[in-house]
């Protein structure tokens, strides 16, 4: 298992090929990707193409979409992390989590805990986020970590609010 970090109440480590149960129940949830440009998942053979072309290529650059786990009770609760797009040259913080797990500050957690990853591990300059103009929760979660607002735009098709910061350790 390759343990990424962990947070005082979740831990993190990167999916692998065996992980098709885990990224279905997440994609197949219509509530999960309510705000997303993206086809809900109906079996595991597609989610094994997205393990294999999406997910596990980032993780070369040691970036990556995570798994994230409750700790002491090991649940699987959704994803967090970074990835490279090539499109925008930018390195994208994302994440996205079971509708039970909503609500707990989890998202917030994580997230923050990436960010730290992210500038003090990498070493990246930059790091960005977007959320689509009504996903209040995403949008809150960019605030409370404290990111900055660059303002409004058209990404993936969707209507988004982008954030960014910047490395403080450089
Ligand atoms: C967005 C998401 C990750 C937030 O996760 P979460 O763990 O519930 O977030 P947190 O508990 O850290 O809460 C963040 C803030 O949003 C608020 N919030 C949560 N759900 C909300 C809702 N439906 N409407 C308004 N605010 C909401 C929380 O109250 C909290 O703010 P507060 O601290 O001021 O009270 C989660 O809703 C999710 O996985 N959604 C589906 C996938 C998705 O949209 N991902 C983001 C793509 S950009």
């Amino acid at each position: 298992m390759h343990l990424v970090f962990e947070t005082p109440r979740l831990w993190l480590r990167r999916f692998t090929l065996a992980d098709t149960d885990l990224l279905l129940r997440l994609n197949s949830d219509p509530e999960v990707l309510k705000y997303l440009h993206e086809p809900l998942l109906h079996d595991e053979e597609h989610a094994q193409q997205i393990l294999r072309d999406n997910i596990l290529p980032q993780y070369f650059k040691n970036l990556g979409r995570w798994a994230v786990f409750t700790r002491g009770d090991n649940q699987f609760i959704g994803w967090c992390g970074l990835k490279h797009r090539q499109d925008l040259n930018e390195i994208d913080l994302g994440y996205r989590f079971l509708p039970i797990a909503w609500g707990k500050g989890y998202a917030t957690e994580a997230s923050q805990e990436t960010l730290h990853h992210g500038f003090h591990q990498l070493s990246l300059p930059l790091i960005t986020g977007r959320a689509h103009i009504h996903n209040i929760a995403s949008i809150k979660v960019l605030q409370k970590i404290g990111m900055q607002y660059k303002g409004e735009g058209i990404v993936d098709n969707c209507p988004v609010h982008t954030y960014t910061a910047v490395n403080p350790f450089n």
